[in-house]
């Protein structure tokens, strides 16, 4: 394990994310945490197979959701990438760093107690009020005054003073539904790269095979946003996700593209 990997797996723990390789153990926790009424009926596996958490619908379900064993592996492969595009050159002039549909804010909050020194502004909105009171906390907890929180839809792009970050990423938080035509698509990714300045970066995550933005990307193109590129975050063999992996997309948003 690396030190970066050894850094985020503490950061976890410390934020009550720890690995639960087992689905009794999940199962176990759940009953702890929500009382027996609310897993009444159904075992274990049936508990995991059939993601049985809505996030929207119980925000301690979420949190038990994220020590599932191939969602904690996920975060850790997530931040992973994040820390290796945030090292790499390109990043050297970078300055302000949005977290779309932040969630509780695990993956911002990391970054801004790594990058605290770098003075960067680091930003996080999601739509649920319950999720950014989550994140205030953990936010509050670190100590962090690089960070702050906002409630936001996607489709509201006004929701800060300055309203354009040089990097946004989105990490499970697309929500796009099986009926969206790639023009639906390519018109919510615009939309969410709206708050990114001309020249900024747009990372998607994680998201199945290249393949998925074949035809998306040239629709992209016509707005000025480019696709780079997709890095696999990792390896995914149950049989709810797509078999060959999730993948992290990069997209450069053009200087006349917004
Ligand atoms: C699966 S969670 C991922 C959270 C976080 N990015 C992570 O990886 O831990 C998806 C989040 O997207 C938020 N979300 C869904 N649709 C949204 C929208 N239209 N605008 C803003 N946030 C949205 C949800 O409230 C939820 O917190």
């Amino acid at each position: 394990m690396d030190i970066v990997e050894e850094e985020i797996r503490e950061f976890l723990k410390r934020n009550g994310i720890e690995c639960l390789a087992k689905s009794e153990e999940l199962w176990e926790k759940a009953k702890e945490r929500l009382g027996e009424k609310a897993v009444e009926g159904i075992g274990p596996e049936e508990f995991i197979s059939k993601r049985y958490f809505l996030v929207n619908q119980n925000l301690k379900f979420y949190d038990i959701f994220e020590c599932r064993y191939d969602r904690y592996e996920l975060n850790v492969s997530l931040l992973k990438d994040l820390v290796g595009f945030m090292d790499s050159p390109e990043c050297e002039f970078l300055v302000s760093v949005i977290d779309s549909g932040c969630g509780t804010g695990n993956h911002i909050c990391f970054l801004a107690k790594k990058y605290g020194d770098r003075k960067h502004e680091f930003w996080g909105y999601d739509r649920e009020n319950g999720m950014i009171t989550i994140a205030n906390e953990k936010k509050e907890r670190m100590d962090l005054n690089n960070v702050k929180f906002y409630v936001s839809g996607h489709d509201e792009p006004m929701f800060y003073e300055k309203e354009f970050a040089d990097l946004l990423y989105n990490m499970g938080a697309l929500y796009l539904r099986r009926e969206m035509k790639p023009e639906d698509i390519a018109e919510r990714i615009r939309n969410i790269f709206l708050r990114v300045k001309p020249g900024g970066t747009g990372i998607l995550g994680p998201i199945e095979s290249p393949h998925f933005y074949k035809n998306i990307s040239d629709i992209l193109e016509d707005y000025g946003i480019g696709y780079e590129g997709a890095r696999k975050v990792q390896e995914m063999n149950e049989p709810w996700y797509v078999r060959g992996g999730l993948y992290n997309h990069y997209f450069r948003i053009g200087e006349d593209g917004r």
